[in-house]
């Protein structure tokens, strides 16, 4: 194992899309940012710079940061954001993960444009549980505002409104041939014939679930958000904002006299306005010098499913399994110590007096779990944790369950209800947590994908309609359930996942929609030390950002 350093200073940089100039906040001016590249087992040094006046900060998606909760990076959760000209190093080993992650900016919505993968490969001594491929190649998925995202979320939360969708999907940055002034803004992969290529594929987009597809050809999905997975094979993948998944894309054996497209655009299912446009790349082969075709070249395109093909969806997300091997993966609590059931719900909030909201009915759109909309405090929440200095900050009495029992053929929970405030639920160490997800449906069948820091959780139960405490345990999946940090709770549905809390500190759940994150669909869990001193949260680091 080693050390690897590597420093992100953050500063502006001009970039043209959609024959649209503009200044981003990159890393290294660099967009999208610098790839992370270390093996399992690897201690990281990130040292970041701040020369933009925005406040930072950057998480480690996925990163289960054992014993280092402090280099996990959401604002005001984990730390305070690194201010202009300030430095903060991140510091952590990668701990018994291998395989795809992203890091990507957790402060408002910075992450617009500062994101890169992570590509943790297995130890030296260490194969992948499948023949190792040809060639490996991350394919970032992104979204693209010839705005400023940062004013797009501010003028929302200020009117109470929705932001404005996106201009373009994009692919390692490019939108690609399908979007007007583009054509030459296109990701290109050349490959050989008659080799394995892995796709480390990176949902990065703000707001969207994506179907993506390369025209006629398959691929092999064998890992999901860092964990191996059975392989299976697929013409569609599904990847939602926050998850990983490789696959493996077996090339012709011969030269197509072909270009083909791989291109994605949204799985949506709630109502409104959304961006149903279609990013795409081109997959070519390289043909040997002097080759030449006769006829001219053709260009495939894949088919995409409908945007609301839920069904096509619940089918592909039932077909992850874990590979269910002591070598490669850990294996699901079998037993449960507490029960958590949340309802995740958008719904709206009154409006400040002397104030015009655009949510629904003069409203300011608020979104929830279990009726708490989560308010991010002014200090970090883990500083104040360690410092016993709550008081004020946060409360540990987040509502195990809603406040009232939610039916969806009976009357949904009452709007007013959502309140904001900052409350934690705090778990004794090594607790065995089971949490039952559910989508309420209220404001439009919207899917959240939720997210999870600090764990991953196994996916022991999904279902559509209500869930039944008495009847659907019987039916989970206790052998070979999927370990993921992010699951799409469908709309109109539930999941249930369970997770073992053994590492201490504040870790953030949220949607990664960052829409329905900044309207309050978040919260945190304290996981306290444990009694040994291998299961305690070490001190601070000195250079941790002040607020
Ligand atoms: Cu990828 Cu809390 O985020």
């Amino acid at each position: 194992c080693m050390t690897r350093n590597y420093t992100f200073n953050i500063v502006q940089h001009n970039v043209t899309r959609l024959c649209h100039t503009k200044s981003i906040v990159s890393i290294n001016g660099r967009f999208p940012g610098p790839r992370i590249v270390a093996r399992e087992g690897d201690q990281l040094l990130v040292k970041v710079v701040n020369h933009v006046s925005n406040n930072i900060t950057i998480h480690w998606h996925g990163i289960r940061q054992i014993r280092s909760g402090w280099a996990d990076g959401p604002a005001y959760v984990t730390q305070c954001p690194i201010q202009t000209e300030q430095t903060y190093t991140y510091n952590f080993t990668i701990t018994g993960q291998r395989g795809t992650l992203f890091w990507h900016a957790h402060i408002s919505w910075m992450r617009a444009t500062l994101y890169g993968p992570i590509i943790i490969l297995p130890k030296r001594n260490e194969s992948y549980p499948f023949r190792k491929p040809y060639k490996e190649v991350p394919i970032i998925f992104g979204e693209w505002w010839n705005a400023d995202p940062e004013a797009v979320i501010n003028q929302a939360l200020q009117t109470g409104g929705g932001p404005n969708v996106s201009d373009a999907y994009t692919i390692n940055g490019f939108p690609g041939p399908l979007y007007n002034c583009s054509s030459k803004d296109t990701f290109r992969l050349k490959v050989k014939p008659g080799k394995t290529y892995m796709l480390r594929l990176i949902n990065a987009a703000m707001n969207d679930e994506l179907f993506f597809s390369i025209a006629n050809h398959t691929v092999i999905i064998v890992e999901a958000d860092a964990v191996y997975i059975k392989p299976f094979q697929t013409d569609v993948v599904m990847i939602t904002p926050g998850q990983t998944t490789n696959v493996l894309l077996k090339t012709k054996p011969y030269y197509p006299n072909a270009t083909f497209l791989m291109a994605a655009r949204p799985y949506f299912t709630g109502q409104g306005t959304f961006d149903n446009s279609t990013v795409a790349g081109i997959l070519e082969y390289e043909h040997p010098l002097n080759h030449t075709f006769n006829t001219k070249k053709m260009v495939f395109k894949p088919t995409l499913p409908p945007l609301n093909a839920t069904t096509l969806v619940a089918n592909f997300t039932r077909k992850f399994r874990s590979l269910n091997n002591p070598n490669f993966t850990a294996s699901v609590p079998q037993t449960v110590d507490k029960q958590f059931y949340f309802t995740l719900g958008l719904g709206s909030s009154p409006c400040p007096k002397n104030t015009t909201c655009q949510g629904p009915n003069g409203t300011k759109f608020a979104a929830s779990v279990n009726n708490v909309s989560f308010a991010l405090p002014t200090t970090a929440l883990l500083q104040a944790y360690i410092s016993k200095k709550s008081n004020g900050v946060y409360t540990t009495d987040f509502p195990t369950n809603p406040p009232s029992p939610f039916n969806y053929t009976g009357t949904p929970p009452n709007n007013t209800l959502v309140s904001n405030a900052t409350r934690l639920v705090a778990l004794p160490f090594n607790t065995s947590v089971e949490l039952v997800l559910q989508d309420t449906s209220i404001l439009g069948a919207e899917n959240h994908p939720l997210h999870l820091h600090g764990f991953n959780f196994f996916v022991v139960g999904q279902g559509f309609g209500n869930y039944n405490p008495t009847q659907d345990p019987a039916n989970f999946n206790l052998v070979d359930p999927v370990e993921r940090n992010t699951f799409g709770v469908p709309a109109g549905g539930w999941v249930a996942i369970r997770f073992l809390a053994d590492n201490p500190g504040v870790w953030f759940m949220h949607c990664h929609f960052d829409v329905h994150t900044s309207w309050g669909l978040r919260m945190a869990w304290i996981v306290m030390d444990g009694p040994l001193p291998s299961q305690k949260l070490p001190p601070p680091p000195s250079d941790l950002p002040e607020c």
